[in-house]
């Protein structure tokens, strides 16, 4: 399959990412994201971050098209906030207005794939494929099947991925994947570590980056990514496998009640 159109929805830091590197790869992308502003600001991050690659700038943004509604394509790459009610509502939504052949893929963090494919009448064409942020820059797309995906379907997603640079990796639709099994737990450690006042921020993120060679610390990370999408994410791990040790550290719940989201609200762990 060629995936001639592809549907973004939810033009946020990752759909906009996502938008991106399909319009690169040359396909036309159709971006819907309903909230004021949103697919603007979408396409600003586009603009800056296509100039910073040294891209075709104009070129790769003239084959975005900003849609008010749903509009049939060949494929679905959602993006929109981790919330299952939001994501079934929506999957409901597309399955009635995308083709019966087009796929509907969830870039979900850790919402089963199941119940996700379970809310349409296709569910051999609902897959996971989960981008890593900034999507650009990280070549990796993991790749979730959820129980009833075919095998067809598995293999023109993986095909595509590496149609757009990427490196696909295959995981099976258990909570948190494999990919934020191992992360979150990890940030919300770190998030312990500053609650109980082991280090300083900076120093945390010190050890992480000399001591383990990670390109960034956990909590610098977790920033990047957005604390909202943390505790989602941590709140679903908890649910989903039923062991306390992934309940989210109560200093995330606060930063997040105080509006402290990370980069996207300019203030997180640290101030930008
Ligand atoms: N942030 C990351 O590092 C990261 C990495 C991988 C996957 N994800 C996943 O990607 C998804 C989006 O995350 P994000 O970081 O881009 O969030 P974000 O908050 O930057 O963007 C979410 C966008 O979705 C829009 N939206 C909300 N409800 C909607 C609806 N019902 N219909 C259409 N649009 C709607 C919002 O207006 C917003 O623009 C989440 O499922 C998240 O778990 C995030």
């Amino acid at each position: 399959m060629d995936f001639d159109h592809v549907l973004v929805v939810g033009a946020g830091q990752m759909g906009g990412g996502i938008a991106q590197v399909v319009a690169a790869s040359g396909r036309r992308v159709s971006l819907h994201d309903p909230y004021p502003g949103a697919v603007e600001r979408g396409l600003g991050a586009m603009r800056k971050s296509l100039e910073r690659l040294g891209a075709d700038v104009d070129e790769t943004l003239a084959r975005v098209t900003p849609v008010d509604d749903l509009v049939e394509a060949d494929l679905l790459i959602e993006a929109i906030t981790e919330d299952a009610a939001a994501k079934e509502e929506l999957f409901r939504r597309v399955d009635e207005t995308l083709p019966q052949g087009a796929i509907l893929a969830s870039n979900t963090s850790s919402i089963p794939i199941t119940s996700l494919a379970a809310v349409t009448a296709r569910p051999e064409r609902v897959i996971g494929m989960h981008f890593f942020n900034p999507v650009p820059v990280l070549k990796l797309v993991e790749v979730i099947r959820g129980v009833e995906t075919s095998d067809e379907t598995a293999a023109a997603i993986v095909a595509l991925a590496r149609d757009l640079g990427k490196e696909p990796a295959e995981a099976r639709d258990f909570p948190g994947f494999v990919s934020n099994r191992i992360l979150m737990p990890f940030i919300n450690e770190a998030a312990y570590a500053l609650m109980e006042g082991v280090a300083e921020p900076e120093a945390i993120d010190t050890i992480a980056k000399l001591g383990f060679a990670h390109p960034m610390g956990p909590l610098a990370l977790a920033d990047l990514i957005g604390l909202d999408t943390c505790v989602a994410i941590m709140e679903v791990l908890h649910r989903g496998l039923g062991d306390p040790k992934y309940a989210p550290c109560p200093l995330l719940r606060q930063y997040v009640q105080a509006g402290r989201l990370g980069r996207k609200t300019g203030r997180g762990f640290y101030v930008y």
